[in-house]
């Protein structure tokens, strides 16, 4: 058993993994779309980024190091309770020499109820600011959004990438960044699409469906700063669903910081339920 890192080989087995371990009702988790958007900055920044635990040779813990600080991991439903693997993730987390995290205040993303959390509490770790996931049911068709919505293919994906850009202070999603996203695996089973007011292309979202039968992800959703306050969030959240519907997801999920009062009231208002707030662990 080790962190393997740098591999190229890791993605693909990463996918896979992450693919499997969906599944309904578990806690909000590290999903393959998470792999997906990531792979914006290219096949080697995500092997980079990527870390994988293997027991017996297969893979039953993924980690993406999201930002310098930041561990986003998971671990196979049958070993998050083993405790060799929790003992072996805490120590991998905990010491900057094995290359997982680095020294200094750092955060992990961790599904609920898993000895690895437990070992993590016990040794100090502390919780950080409150997410909400939030969850939409998939069994029944999905209400018309109300706006007009087009599937965004490689020929229009500067729309997508513009609106991205002017829904997130900061963000560096360019057309490039888009077509890189679309060559990596993950965007097989991923939707981009784009909502009007009026000409203009005004809201955007990706959905991942992580396989049929399955919670499937959207990542990211945002609308352009001059045409909120119009419903458009509400139209893109609502058709984001459909298409991780007719993709052959179970369920939509979201995650969002519950300080963004605003993107936890779009979703609410697009079907989606508010489930119990979870934290990071962070270590200062
Ligand atoms: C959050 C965001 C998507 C809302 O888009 P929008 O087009 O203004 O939302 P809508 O007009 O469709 O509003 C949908 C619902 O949310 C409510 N809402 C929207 N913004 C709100 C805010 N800042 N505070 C409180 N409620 C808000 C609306 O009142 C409406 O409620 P209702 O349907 O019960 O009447 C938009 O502000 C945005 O892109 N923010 C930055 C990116 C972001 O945070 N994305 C989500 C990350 S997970």
């Amino acid at each position: 058993m080790g962190a393997g890192r740098g591999d190229v080989t890791v993605l693909p087995e990463a996918v896979d993994a992450l693919r499997e371990w969906q599944r309904e009702g578990a806690p909000f988790q590290l999903h393959p779309g998470d792999l997906g958007w990531f792979w914006r900055f290219g096949e080697e920044a995500l092997t980079a980024a990527v870390r994988v635990w293997r027991r017996d040779g297969r893979v039953v813990a993924v980690g993406l190091l999201d930002s310098p600080g930041l561990l986003r991991c998971t671990i196979a439903p049958d070993a998050q309770q083993d405790e060799s693997l929790a003992r072996r993730l805490a120590e991998d987390v905990s010491d900057p020499e094995r290359g997982v995290l680095p020294a200094g205040k750092v955060c992990i993303d961790s599904p609920v109820g898993t000895r690895f959390k437990e070992l993590l509490f016990s040794r100090g770790w502390q919780t950080d600011e409150p997410w909400t996931p939030l969850r939409r049911d998939l069994t029944s068709p999905v209400p018309d959004p109300g706006a007009r919505i087009e599937v965004i293919g490689p020929d229009r994906a500067h729309l997508h990438a513009a609106v991205i850009r002017a829904s997130f202070e900061r963000s560096t999603f360019v057309d490039e960044r888009w077509h890189t996203m679309a060559s990596g695996i993950p965007y097989a089973d991923a939707r981009s699409l784009v909502a009007y007011d009026g000409d203009a292309a005004a809201a955007a979202v990706t959905v991942w469906s992580a396989g049929p039968g399955k919670p499937g992800l959207l990542e990211p959703m945002g609308v352009h700063r001059d045409h909120r306050g119009r419903g458009l969030g509400r139209a893109i959240t609502l058709a984001a669903a459909a298409a991780l519907r007719d993709l052959g997801s179970s369920s939509a999920l979201v995650c969002t910081p519950s300080s963004n009062v605003g993107a936890v009231a779009t979703y609410r208002s697009a079907g989606f339920e508010q489930l119990s707030e979870i934290a990071d662990l962070r270590r200062d």
